[in-house]
């Protein structure tokens, strides 16, 4: 099969993460890394150090590496292989407010390199929340670990988290305060939607294919519908759900970048910046929604109290850690438009939210009608449109709905759907997102990462939305039952359009 992706090769290094015993690290990060591990894709040198403030011995670390693996990883735990793996994880105690952890840190990270014959190439992972991040740049800096780009011979990089900010002028200010110390070449801010598999697939579906690129323009597409469903509600990350809400949590990064990749123009090269750039202008292109125009052009709501899949639900204002007045939105549908040549015209609706029918995220393109002649006379019953469905998960592929004659002397027609599953074409699962982000970045690859200027191009689009909620908001939101596909509002915000969501 022909290689995807570019010659970078992931170097010797260490990954430090900080917030190494929370949630992320547990979840995502430790079985991404054992993953990679079992899948021999690892560098043939590398340690990986925890830290945090949690008083853990490497044994502690390392014990509860294995729970979260045991739990969350994509491929069971080996007991043959695991011994291997675990040697090379450690871990340093210390809190990011205190200038002396750091120095520990470096302390640290040079005994074990120097034992383990590594070169001192170091990643830093900020698996913390927002509000941290700067002192830890800051506390990186002044122990002297984030050693600048020039001729070293040697790497510093650093893994940034969304959420960056709550609005443009905050993630403005990180942004500023982590340039005063690494260089945005230096710099992998994660939208880990641009690791899955499927989500870069969109890029290969649109420009490995010659069928779909003369055709994907306001010509002949009617409309394009982005839908991250969840059927989880806030879980346990209520209170940081609950200052952020739908919009900054999900469309200001995954359901933006789903956008990018979908409507952005052919890159000339798949270098980082040459990608970057593309995705770049679709942002750029985005017709603002201000003032009084949210009402019209979005949609926001809560789930009510009911069940998803036989679960109880409490309504989202009777969560644990959630206001009982709370104006927070757990669903959000919006329509926009890009203002450029290609999708001149062409509605793009988006929406997300918790505690819905079902998990499922996908990518819907619409075509339009074919004219009103043969096939299509009556208006009565119009032929159903052509639409191409690119599912990004959990089901992973694509379907394509075409009409045809159903069998019989009859010249009568009926839509079929022509399927492509991955786990059938292929059958092997996809790696997880953080497999594929975590070898790019000891690669030195950053095409699957945010700029900075995309970030901030991010936030210039969606403050405006939030403002516009703040001044023209209801004091109480819509709400939807949970186990349903959203507020009736969001059925009226398509329908008036003339168009449906797709089910
Ligand atoms: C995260 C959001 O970025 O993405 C969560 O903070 C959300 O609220 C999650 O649940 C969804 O990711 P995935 O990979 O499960 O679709």
């Amino acid at each position: 099969m022909p290689e995807l992706s570019h010659p970078l090769q992931p170097q010797p290094c260490t990954l430090v993460i900080f917030g190494g015993s929370g949630d992320l690290s547990r979840r995502k990060l430790l079985p991404a890394l054992y993953n990679l591990f079992l899948d021999g894709a690892l560098p043939d040198n590398y340690a990986v150090v925890g830290t945090g403030r949690t008083q853990l011995s490497d044994d502690d670390f390392r014990k509860l590496a294995r729970e979260g693996v045991e739990k969350y990883s994509r491929q069971p735990l080996q007991d043959t292989v695991w011994p291997k793996f675990e040697q090379r994880l450690f871990w340093v105690s210390g809190a990011l407010t205190q200038p002396q952890s750091y120095l520990d840190l470096r302390a640290r990270l040079n005994d074990i390199e120097a034992k383990l014959n590594l070169p001192g190439n170091r990643i830093f992972y900020l698996a913390i929340p927002p509000t941290a991040i700067v002192l830890a740049v800051e506390g990186l800096w002044k122990a002297g670990l984030a050693q600048s780009v020039g001729d070293h011979k040697t790497f510093s990089r650093v893994i940034i988290e969304k959420p960056i900010g709550r609005d443009l002028d905050s993630a403005r200010e990180i942004n500023e305060a982590v340039s005063q110390v690494f260089d945005e070449s230096q710099i992998f801010r994660i939208d880990h939607y641009l690791g899955k598999e499927t989500v870069q697939n969109l890029l290969v579906i649109r420009f490995a294919n010659s069928i779909f690129e003369p055709i994907w323009n306001y010509k002949n597409i009617d409309h394009v519908q982005i839908t991250v469903s969840e059927a989880e509600g806030v879980g346990t990350r209520a209170s940081y759900y609950e200052e952020a809400g739908a919009l900054r949590d999900m469309v200001q990064n995954h359901l933006l970048q789903l956008l990018c990749l979908i409507a952005m123009e052919p890159p000339y090269s798949l270098d980082a910046n040459v990608v970057r750039d593309a995705r770049m202008d679709v942002l750029r292109c985005l017709r603002p929604i201000t003032g009084k125009d949210v009402l019209k052009y979005t949609v926001r709501a809560q789930y009510s109290s009911g069940a998803v899949h036989n679960k109880e639900v409490p309504g989202y204002r009777r969560e644990a850690d959630i206001k009982p007045d709370s104006t927070t939105e757990t669903y959000v549908a919006i329509k926009l438009f890009l203002e450029n040549w290609r999708w001149s015209g062409v509605p793009f609706f988006l929406r997300t939210g918790k505690a819905l029918a079902k998990r499922s995220s996908e990518v819907v393109v619409y075509f339009r009608d074919v004219p009103q002649i043969l096939f299509n006379t009556d208006p009565e019953h119009p032929l159903a449109p052509n639409v191409l469905t690119l599912k990004i998960q959990p089901e992973e592929g694509m379907s394509l709905r075409v009409i045809s004659k159903v069998p019989g002397t009859k010249a009568k027609t009926h839509p079929v759907e022509m399927h492509f599953s991955y786990g059938e074409a292929f059958g092997v699962p996809s790696p997880e997102a953080y497999e594929r982000l975590l070898l790019d970045v000891m690669a030195g690859d950053a095409s699957l990462f945010m700029r900075r200027d995309a970030v901030e191009a991010s936030w210039a689009w969606i403050t405006p939305i939030i403002d516009g909620w703040q001044q023209f908001g209801t004091k109480w939101l819509p709400e939807y039952a949970p186990g349903t596909m959203g507020p009736i509002e969001a059925e009226r915000l398509i329908q008036s359009d003339g168009r449906n969501w797709h089910s």
